[in-house]
C-alpha cells in the first residue's frame, strides 16, 4: 500500500468515530492542500455533507463541528498535528516519516511508481483511435484522436487492464472508384512506392476536380466501386495494394510518436458481419421500414433519432459498419469495454451507434464510451493547409532545429559532445513532445488554437521545457559520482521548504494519475507535471549535491532521482519519450 495511503487511512481512523461516515466515504474526500503551509491533507465538511448527507453526529455548524474535532483528534504515528480553518480540518504528517514513507516507496517502485498498487483488472478494453481515411488528409482530428488514444492506452495499462487498439481505418466507400480511375489517369509508380500517402490524395484531389466537371468520371467511378463491391480480384488487388502501402507508410510515422496498433482494421474489414447486424435486428424486432425504402432502428426509447442502417438501394453505411465491428469486436476480443477517441463532431452520431449497439447486443449502453474532444483551429504546416501527419511531425521538428541553430537556448551541460543521439532525433523528440503537450494541457473537450511559436518556449509551459527539466534532472547523474540508495539515510537531513515541497508533490503523484484515469483527462497529469518541474528546479538551486557533507549529499541524490523518476513516469503515461541528454 502507499504510504499516501497509509498516511490517510491512519487520518480516517481517527475521523471516523466523530462521523458517521464509511472510512471509504472519508478516504475519497480527503484532499492535498494547495500551500505547503496547510499541512498534507484537509478534509471539507461541507463537502461531506453534501456529498453523502445529513450526519447527525456533525451536529453543529462545520466551523465549530472541526474546532471541536481538532480537540477531540489525539495526534497519534505519524499525525502530528490537526487544525481547523473555516470549515476545513487539516492534517500535518511528521516531515520525516513522508521523507521517509514518499523516497522509499519511489524507490521500491521505480518506473511503476504511480500506478504500482494498480491489481490485474481482468478486463479488456478495445480502443478505437486515430483512423485516418485512406486517399484523404490526416486532420487535425486525426491528430488529437492519435495523441488522446495513445494516453487512454497507456493508463489503461498501467491501472492493468488488457487493451487492444484498433485503427479503424477510412478504407472503404464510392470514393476508391474514384481514386482507382483517377490512379489510372495520373497515377505513377514510382511515386506510389516512394510516398503512398501524398501521391494517392493528389491523385484523389485531381480526378475529383475533374469529375465535377466530367459526369462520365462518376460513372466510371461507381462502376469500378461495383466491381470491388462484388469481389473481383483484379479491382480488389489495387485497392488493396493501395491500402497496403498507405498502412506501411503509416506505421512508420506512427513509430515516430511511439505509437504501435494492435490492429490495422478498417471500415473494409467488417463486410461479414453486416448480414449479421441485419439479421439480429430482424430476429429482435428493431427494424423499422421508412417511407423511402431505407431500413432504420427506432431509437426513440433513447430520445433519439431513428439509425438508418440500410440505403433505400440495399448499401450499407458508416453506422452499419460501425455496428458490425462491435459484433466483430466482440467475437474476436471478448472485450469488457470499447472507447472510440473521435472529435465532438461525431457525439449525436455516437450515442446511435451505442444506443443501436446495446439493443443489439443486449449490454449495457455503458459499455460503450465515446472519449470525445475538440477541435484544433489554425494548423497548417509548411507544405499547406491539408495537413498529413508526417507534415506536422517534420514541422515541428523544423522548428525547433531553427531554433536550436539560432539560439544558444541549450546549455552546455545538456547537450552532449559524446553522445552518439543526433541532433536530428534530438530535434524530432522534441517536437512530438511540444505536439503532445500542446494538446493535452487543456481539458480535452475544450477547442485550441494551434501555435508553431509557443511551442519552442523553453520557459513556458511546454513539452520542450519538460523535456529540458528531464534531462538537467538526469545531469546530476552524470557530474556527481554518488550511488542512489536508501542504504544508512538520515531521513531528517531534507529539512529545507524546497525540500519538503518536493517530496510532497513527489507523493500525490499516484491520486493524480488515479484522477487523470477516472476522467480520462490528460491535463491533469501535465498541470501535475509543470508543477513537478518547478518544484525540482526550484529545489536544485537552493540545495547542492556537489560540495554539500556527504549525508546530506546523499539524501538530496535520492531526492533529485526520485523527482525525475516521478517525471519520467508521468511523461511516458503522455506518451512521450524522456530525454536523458539533449
Ligand atoms: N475515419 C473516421 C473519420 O475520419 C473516424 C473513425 C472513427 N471510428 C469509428 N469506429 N467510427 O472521421
Amino acid at each position: 500500500m502507499s504510504c499516501i495511503h497509509q498516511f490517510k487511512r491512519s487520518i480516517v481512523k481517527q475521523l471516523a468515530p466523530l462521523t458517521n461516515s464509511q472510512d471509504q466515504h472519508l478516504l475519497s474526500l480527503l484532499r492535498v492542500p494547495k500551500q505547503q503551509s496547510d499541512g498534507q491533507f484537509f478534509i471539507n465538511i461541507p463537502k461531506l455533507l453534501s456529498t453523502f448527507g445529513p450526519d447527525p453526529k456533525i451536529d453543529a455548524a462545520p466551523e465549530q463541528w472541526c474546532q471541536r474535532a481538532c480537540q477531540q483528534i489525539a495526534p497519534t504515528g505519524s499525525i502530528q498535528q490537526v487544525m481547523a480553518k473555516g470549515p476545513n480540518l487539516h492534517f500535518y504528517i511528521k516531515p520525516t516519516d513522508m521523507t521517509k514513507g514518499v523516497l522509499q516507496q519511489v524507490y521500491e517502485e521505480k518506473d511503476r511508481y504511480g500506478w504500482a498498487d494498480a491489481q490485474p483488472v481482468n478486463q479488456t478494453v478495445v480502443l478505437d483511435y486515430s483512423s485516418p481515411n485512406i486517399a484523404k488528409p490526416f486532420h487535425a482530428g486525426h491528430l488529437r484522436s492519435t495523441i488522446l488514444g495513445n494516453y487512454i492506452k497507456r493508463i489503461h495499462r498501467a491501472m492493468g487492464y488488457t487493451v487492444k487498439d484498433i485503427n479503424y481505418l477510412g478504407d472503404w466507400g464510392k470514393q476508391y472508384g474514384l481514386l482507382a480511375v483517377g490512379f489510372s489517369k495520373y497515377g505513377s509508380e514510382a511515386h506510389l512506392e516512394r510516398d503512398p500517402i501524398h501521391h494517392l490524395y493528389e491523385v484523389y484531389v485531381k480526378i475529383n476536380k475533374e469529375a465535377e466537371a466530367d459526369p462520365e468520371i462518376h460513372q466510371r467511378a461507381n462502376a469500378y466501386f461495383r466491381q470491388m463491391e462484388r469481389g473481383n480480384p483484379e479491382a480488389l488487388a489495387q485497392w488493396q495494394r493501395f491500402r497496403q502501402l498507405s498502412i506501411d507508410s503509416y506505421a512508420s510515422i506512427y513509430a515516430r510518436l511511439n505509437i504501435s496498433f494492435h490492429e490495422y482494421s478498417g471500415e473494409s474489414q467488417v463486410d461479414s458481419y453486416i448480414p449479421k447486424v441485419h439479421a439480429q435486428l430482424e430476429a429482435k424486432g428493431l427494424l423499422t421500414h421508412m417511407d423511402d425504402g431505407a431500413l432504420a432502428v427506432d431509437l426513440s426509447r433513447f430520445g433519439l433519432k431513428p439509425a438508418i442502417v440500410q440505403r433505400a438501394d440495399g448499401t450499407s453505411l458508416y453506422l452499419t459498419r460501425d455496428l458490425a465491428a462491435v459484433l466483430l469486436r466482440q467475437d474476436k476480443y471478448a472485450f469488457d469495454k470499447a472507447i472510440y477517441v473521435v472529435g465532438m463532431e461525431q457525439q449525436a452520431y455516437f450515442r446511435q451507434v451505442f444506443a443501436c449497439a446495446s439493443l443489439l447486443t443486449d449490454r449495457d449502453p455503458a459499455d460503450f464510451l465515446h472519449a470525445s474532444f475538440g477541435r484544433i483551429q489554425g494548423m497548417s504546416t509548411r507544405q499547406g493547409t491539408a495537413v498529413f501527419l508526417q507534415d506536422i511531425l517534420d514541422t515541428a521538428k523544423d522548428t525547433i532545429l531553427d531554433y536550436m541553430a539560432t539560439k544558444d537556448s541549450l546549455s552546455a551541460d545538456l547537450l552532449d559532445p559524446t553522445s552518439a543521439t543526433s541532433m536530428d532525433t534530438i530535434a524530432d523528440q522534441l517536437g512530438t513532445s511540444a505536439i503532445l503537450i500542446q494538446d493535452m494541457k487543456a481539458k480535452r473537450q475544450k477547442n485550441y488554437n494551434f501555435s508553431w511559436d509557443r511551442m519552442t518556449d523553453t520557459q513556458g509551459d511546454t513539452g520542450v521545457f519538460l523535456q529540458y527539466a528531464h534531462a538537467r534532472a538526469c545531469g546530476i547523474d552524470r557530474r556527481v559520482d554518488i550511488p542512489v540508495t536508501l542504504d544508512g539515510q538520515h531521513w531528517d537531513l531534507l529539512k529545507e521548504r524546497s525540500a519538503f515541497e518536493l517530496i510532497q508533490t513527489i507523493s500525490y503523484f499516484p491520486d493524480v494519475v488515479q484522477q487523470s484515469f477516472e476522467a480520462l483527462e490528460p491535463c491533469t497529469i501535465v498541470n501535475y507535471l509543470f508543477k513537478l518541474s518547478h518544484a525540482t528546479s526550484y529545489a536544485s538551486r537552493h540545495l547542492r549535491v556537489l560540495g554539500s557533507d556527504p549525508d546530506v549529499a546523499k539524501a538530496r541524490m535520492l531526492l533529485f532521482w526520485a523527482a525525475r523518476t516521478t517525471l519520467h513516469n508521468g511523461m511516458s503515461l503522455l506518451g512521450m519519450s524522456p530525454l536523458d541528454k539533449m
